[in-house]
């Protein structure tokens, strides 16, 4: 996408947070997330508080790569926070970040959770799974592969096809069976659609409370959300009307996919961007991950929350993260291929 059009975003979405260069000032930390502010937000209020470093947060929902491109050196971004692995990557891959060795976050944080180099850094993981109506569905365990079978013909929902969590879905998809098989169960999947993918993940369960399909793909967090939105109570119903289902806990385990960060090549406040990055790693933050954003966390021996716990226990399938970004591109190709966005056939 053009920088034009990602900074027409960003204009709207923080009039106010990013008001005037002469706030950039010693005591603060500037980030640039992929992350919605209300999920990072007691994150930052309590690294704050700790602190007394003030974070200012440049929210985006595209661009953010090409946004500190066209800064170049003069970017103020110090963090930048994302989802999926692919988008890490990327961001390495632009250079727009640079390697931190770091003891403490190294300590925190898993290797097969971070780029050898320190490019980026896993904070936490989520599971892609399978919502399932409570009324509707006797099954209590599923597969992925299983979701292209004929028997759950228009009776499936999820969002496009082309968003990063699909394709991290379908780009693992590739890694374990190979392109030829992956073409074959996504056509499947197409064609058990109920309707053309549209929506977020959370827009899924609420179809699935309306009637419209019995099983949906989403993020194990989202369910958390839901459950506790007292923002949006309707969205506790959402979740009322569906169980989560592990796909594949019998053998491989369930696709995970990872949120992150990375410390920005030009970052001008570098002391507190690592202040930052190694609070996030440990263990207040990554309560507050488990605690309010319904993730599981890296730190070895931090527990999800009670919620989620409720769910039942994850077996996340152990591909490397790096054969799910190696996958993206044949992914995101397939999902062209076989039209999986035009919805069902008929
Ligand atoms: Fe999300």
């Amino acid at each position: 996408m053009s920088v034009s059009r990602a900074a027409m975003g960003i204009l709207s979405l923080t009039a106010g947070l990013f008001a005037s260069t002469a706030a950039w000032a010693d005591g603060e930390v500037n980030i640039y997330s992929y992350r919605q502010p209300d999920l990072i937000k007691p994150l930052l209020d309590a690294f704050t508080k700790e602190t007394g470093i003030t974070t200012n947060v440049l929210f985006l929902d595209k661009g953010l790569v090409e946004r500190i491109q066209a800064e170049g050196a003069n970017s103020p971004a110090d963090v930048i926070l994302t989802v999926d692995i692919s988008r890490l990557t990327e961001a390495k891959d632009a250079g727009v970040t640079q390697p931190v060795v770091n003891e403490t976050i190294n300590k925190d944080i898993p290797a097969h959770f971070r780029d050898p180099e320190g490019n980026w850094f896993g904070l936490t993981t989520r599971g892609r799974v399978v919502y399932a109506s409570k009324d509707r569905v006797t099954e209590n365990d599923i597969t992925y592969e299983e979701l292209a079978d004929p028997k759950w013909k228009g009776k499936i929902c999820t969002r496009d096809g082309q968003h990063s969590y699909n394709i991290g879905l379908f780009a693992s998809m590739i890694a374990h069976k190979g392109e030829a098989e992956t073409e074959k169960w996504l056509t499947g999947l197409k064609n058990n659609l109920a309707k053309k993918p549209d929506g977020g993940d959370r827009d899924q369960a609420k179809a699935i409370l309306a009637g419209e399909c019995d099983l949906a793909l989403g993020n194990t967090y989202y369910v958390g959300l839901m459950m506790t939105n007292e923002k949006e109570p309707e969205q506790k119903e959402w979740a009322a009307a569906i169980k989560v289902l592990f796909p594949n806990a019998k053998d491989r385990g369930t696709h995970v996919n990872i949120s992150g960060m990375a410390l920005a090549k030009n970052s001008p406040n570098k002391d507190n961007a690592l202040k930052l990055m190694e609070f996030l790693s440990e263990g207040e933050a990554q309560k507050i991950y488990a605690e309010q954003v319904f993730e599981y966390p890296v730190l070895p021996g931090a527990e999800p929350s009670d919620v989620v716990k409720s769910f039942g226990t994850i077996k996340p399938d152990e591909l490397p993260l790096a054969d799910i970004a190696a996958n993206r591109k044949k992914a995101s190709e397939l999902v062209d291929k076989v039209g999986y966005n035009d919805g069902p056939q008929d």
